[in-house]
Parts: structure tokens; C-alpha cells; sequence
């Protein structure tokens, strides 16, 4: 029933055959990108936000071939790691194309960012004398709000360790700019896979309330975090109306937005048990998509190709979707309608480009998983599959 006729998987935008094409090529489990999808982000990013300066928070998906596309669509990067600074500078970003942020920086983001003439989002007083001289600076702003989203996806929280208080923005303008650094203005990141647009309303909002005791600005970076289904010409208009409260200019950093439809993570069913639940037993799990085991996140499946014939039939079940580390939280998805899976079925769990790779592991030496794009007629490799030996090649 595999017919490579039936229905293209909605997850997925690529036609069936193509997938089972790739899963044959290169294994699974595989994650697989549509470019046609990253390219059509992109334009919708640019068309609600404008003029905006869009930098691509390259945590959600590195992927040398997806930052390559991104920089030729005309997107910068926000870096928070030596190693993320490096991705860019090897795809030749540079300059006004670089944001260097975080939390917690090391003296090797300060040298390279420095070296790169990267502008840097400082998150605390103490960062003034340690930043390269003369550095372009954003004063990341905690707007202290409860915010719909996980727990550990909120980043604007009272409670939460980003930015600085409100109140401590002038001084901290003040302090950068006796240290010989150009405040550009402010920053604000509420957190990610946010459901509730008010929350960015009240974020903005916040900011623009500063306006008196800052005076005139040359940018507001709104962040990113955007849910997949975000009404962003709302938060375009939100965004913007605090920019031009200041006079500046709208920078913004999606991440998930830009990649995550984009990916599909291919599997195959390895067979299935009705114990407790009824479990269908998978080639991918806790190692390769880490979302649902940390943050309860919820990734459509499809099973590729087959849903279309056996619905019909009305054979489908409800199955718990389970990988094979050895960890009762290795579930990838709850009560999937599957029909009547069997070993060698090829699933597609789709919204999986962002945060997916990104955060896969080699726990329990699993290799992990390659990746292909589909640029609409063929595959290209972008990422081989690990060995073993590329996972212990390190230990000495
Ligand atoms: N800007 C800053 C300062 C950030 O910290 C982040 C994400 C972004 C932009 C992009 O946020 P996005 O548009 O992707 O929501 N691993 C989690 C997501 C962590 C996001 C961390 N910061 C997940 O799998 O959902």
C-alpha cells in the first residue's frame, strides 16, 4: 500500500516518492528540508516586517547549507557561541550581517565578534569593560512578564536570567557610552513558540515606555520567538509602532519561524506492542528530536505515502510513537492515528526544522541522523550521517 500515488504528507510538501527516495538514499532516520519552504519564510518575514533587518538565530538550525540560502535571501545571524560565530564567518557573514549575543559570554565571542565588527546585545552592566573598544551595542531588556509558552521557553520573565531590569537602562546607556561603546539601542527576546500575541504587545510596549528616559534611538531589535501559526503582520505593526517611538530603526531574530516547516525528520516503523499503550516502535527518538521529551512539544506524523489508502479501509489505530533509547521518556508523539503500521513504513514528523538537528545527540553512541534538501526535482546531502567512529573520535 505504499503506492508512491497516494497523497503527499501536508507535514512534509514534498511529494511522497521523493521522500521514499531520499529515506532509501541516505537511511534513516533523516531529516529532509524543502528550500522552497526556507525560501518562502523568508519572503513572508520580509513582507510583513518591511525595512526590518531580519537576523536569523542560527541556534534553530546551523546547518551550513540553510545559513548559505539565508545569507543570499539577504538574512543575518544572531550568534551565542564561539562555534555559531565561526558557522558565520565561514558563510562569509560579517559586520552589520553579525549579532553577537548571550547570556554568559566568553572571551572568545568578544575577540571574534570584535574581529568581525559583530554588534553585541549586552545582557548585563558587567559586560562594558570586557566588550572590544568602540563596540556597536543593544542593552537587552527584561520586560519582567509572565509569557505563554514552557517554562523553560520564556526568557522574559521576572525570574528569568536574561537582560536587565528596566530601570537599570539609562545608567546602562550611560555606562557603555563613558566606555567608549555606540549604545544603538535596545533589545528584547520574551521567548520562544509564544502563543499568545499580546504577550510581544505588552513586551513592546514596555520598551516603548522608556522612551523619556532614553531619549531618541537608532534601533529596537524585537527579538524572535514567533509561533508557527504568529499573526506577524500583528506583531510587524506592534514592533514597529515601539521603534518609531524611539525614532530607530526594527531589527528582528526568528529562528524557529524561518526553519521549522521547512523540516520533516523521516523514520521507519521498526514494529510495534500492545502493552499499557499501543506502541509503535521507531528508528528515531529522544536523540534525534529532543522537543516532546523537554518540553512536552507536539509534532504532527504522518505515515508517508499509506494514510490516504488504509483511512479508507478504516484500519487506523492510535499508537504511541517510541524510539530506542533506553529511557521511558523517549516517546516522540501520543495517540498518532496510524494504519496498521509495519516494520519498514516510513513516518514523516513534520514542523521539525528548527530545534530538531539542531539539538539531536550522540547519547548512547547513536549516530546522528544526515540530512538532505529538496530543491524540487532533487536531493542534495548536507549533512552525512555519523559513524560510530566520528562519535568516539574525540577520546583519547
Ligand atoms: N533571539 C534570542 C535572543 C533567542 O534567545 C532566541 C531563541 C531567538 C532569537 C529565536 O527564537 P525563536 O524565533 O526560534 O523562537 N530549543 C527550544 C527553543 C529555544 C529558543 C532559544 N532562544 C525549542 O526547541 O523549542
Amino acid at each position: 500500500s505504499l503506492s508512491p500515488a497516494a497523497r503527499t504528507p501536508s507535514v512534509a510538501r514534498i511529494p511522497a516518492a521523493a521522500l521514499h527516495d531520499a529515506a532509501g538514499r541516505f537511511g534513516t532516520p533523516l531529516y529532509v528540508y524543502n528550500a522552497a519552504e526556507l525560501d518562502a519564510a523568508v519572503a513572508r518575514v520580509q513582507a510583513a516586517f518591511g525595512d526590518a533587518r531580519v537576523y536569523y538565530a542560527m541556534k534553530a538550525n546551523p546547518n551550513l547549507s540553510v545559513l548559505r540560502r539565508l545569507f543570499a535571501a539577504g538574512v543575518g545571524f544572531e550568534c551565542v557561541s564561539p562555534g555559531e560565530i565561526a558557522r558565520a564567518e565561514h558563510v562569509g557573514a560579517a559586520g552589520d550581517a553579525l549579532l553577537v549575543n548571550g547570556p554568559a559570554k566568553s572571551d572568545a565571542e568578544y575577540a571574534a565578534g570584535g574581529r568581525l565588527g559583530a554588534t553585541f546585545i549586552v545582557d548585563r552592566a558587567g559586560e562594558a569593560p570586557l566588550l572590544p573598544p568602540g563596540s556597536r551595542v543593544l542593552v537587552r531588556v527584561n520586560p519582567a512578564l509572565a509569557v505563554s509558552t514552557h517554562d523553560h521557553l520564556a526568557t522574559g520573565a521576572a525570574n528569568s536570567k536574561f537582560g536587565v531590569t528596566p530601570e537599570q537602562v539609562p545608567p546602562l546607556l550611560d555606562a557603555l557610552r563613558a566606555a567608549g561603546h555606540t549604545p544603538l539601542g535596545l533589545h528584547v527576546h520574551i521567548g520562544s513558540a509564544i502563543r499568545d500575541a499580546h504577550d510581544f504587545t505588552a513586551a513592546f510596549g514596555r520598551l516603548a515606555e522608556l522612551r523619556p528616559h532614553t531619549g531618541p534611538l537608532a534601533v529596537l531589535d524585537a527579538g524572535g520567538g514567533w509561533g508557527l501559526d504568529a499573526d506577524l503582520p500583528g506583531i510587524a505593526r506592534e514592533a514597529w509602532a515601539a521603534a518609531h517611538a524611539f525614532g530607530a530603526q526594527l531589527w528582528v531574530e526568528p529562528g524557529r519561524y524561518l526553519v521549522a516547516r521547512a523540516g520533516t525528520l523521516l523514520t521507519r516503523v521498526v514494529g510495534t506492542k500492545r502493552t499499557g499503550r499501543d506502541f509503535c516502535l521507531v528508528d528515531a527518538g529522544m536523540t534525534e528530536l529532543m522537543r516532546p521529551m523537554l518540553y512536552g512539544a507536539v509534532h504532527p506524523v504522518t505515515a508517508v505515502g499509506k494514510a490516504a489508502v488504509d483511512e479508507a479501509a478504516g484500519e487506523v489505530g492510535l499508537w504511541d510513537l517510541a524510539g530506542p533509547a533506553c529511557e521511558s521518556g523517549d516517546v516522540l508523539a501520543r495517540d498518532v492515528p496510524l494504519p496498521a503500521p509495519q516494520r519498514g513504513d516510513l513516518l514523516a514528523i513534520g514542523e521539525a526544522g528548527a530545534y530538531g538537528a539542531a539539538m539531536s545527540s550522540s547519547y548512547l553512541t547513536r549516530s546522528r541522523p544526515a540530512e538532505a534538501l529538496w530543491d524540487g526535482s532533487d536531493w542534495t546531502l548536507i549533512r552525512r550521517r555519523e559513524t560510530p567512529q566520528d562519535v568516539w573520535a574525540m577520546e583519547l
